[in-house]
C-alpha cells in the first residue's frame, strides 16, 4: 500500500476548504492514517521545498506556506500517490481540470491550495518530515474490499 503527503495550504484554510478537499479524498477511498492542523516553521518548510531552492519563485512560496496554519494529511491506499495528484489537478490551476481541487476553487499558481507528494518514495520522505511516528495511526477502513480488488 502505497502512503502520500496532502498538505492544505494557509489558501485552503483561511478559504474554509479544508472539508471539500478531504471530502474529495475519502470518499474517492483512500484511508486517512494521520491529520493534524499546524503552523508550519521557517526551518520546516525550506526542508520541505529544498527542491525548489534557487527558483525565481522559492522565497514567495516558502512565504506563501508559513503564512497562516495548513492542515497536514497522511494517506495510505493502494495508487495513493497518483490519485491524490489526480484529484488536486495540475500546479497551475488555470490549466487544471474541473472536478479537481485546484480546477474547481483556484486562480494563481502561487494560491494552489494543496500540496500532493508526487512519488511514492517522496510521500514516504514527506510523511516522515511532517508527522512523528504516534502521530500515524494503523488501522483498517470499514469496506475497504468495496474499494480495492486485492
Ligand atoms: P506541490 O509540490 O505543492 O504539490 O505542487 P506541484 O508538485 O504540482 O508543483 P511543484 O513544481 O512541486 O511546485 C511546488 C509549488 O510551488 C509553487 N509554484 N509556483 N510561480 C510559479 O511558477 C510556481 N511554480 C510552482 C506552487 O505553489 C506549487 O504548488
Ligand atoms: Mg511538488
Amino acid at each position: 500500500m502505497e502512503r502520500t503527503l496532502l498538505l492544505i495550504k494557509p489558501d485552503g484554510v483561511q478559504r474554509g476548504l479544508v472539508g471539500p478537499i478531504i471530502d474529495k479524498i475519502e470518499r474517492r477511498g483512500l484511508r486517512m492514517i494521520g491529520m493534524k492542523m499546524m503552523d508550519v516553521s521557517t526551518g520546516l518548510a525550506e526542508t520541505h521545498y529544498a527542491i525548489h531552492k534557487g527558483k525565481p519563485f522559492y522565497d514567495s512560496l516558502i512565504d506563501y506556506i508559513t503564512s497562516a496554519p495548513i492542515v497536514a494529511i497522511a494517506w495510505q491506499g493502494s495508487k495513493a500517490v497518483a490519485v491524490v495528484r489526480q484529484v488536486l489537478g495540475a500546479t497551475d490551476p488555470t490549466e487544471a481540470q474541473p472536478g479537481t481541487v485546484r480546477g474547481d476553487y483556484g486562480i494563481d499558481i502561487g494560491r494552489n491550495l494543496t500540496h500532493g507528494s508526487d512519488s511514492v518514495k517522496n510521500g514516504m520522505a514527506e510523511i516522515n518530515l511532517w508527522f512523528k511516528a504516534d502521530e500515524l495511526i494503523e488501522w483498517k477502513r470499514s469496506g475497504e474490499e468495496w474499494i480495492f480488488e486485492v
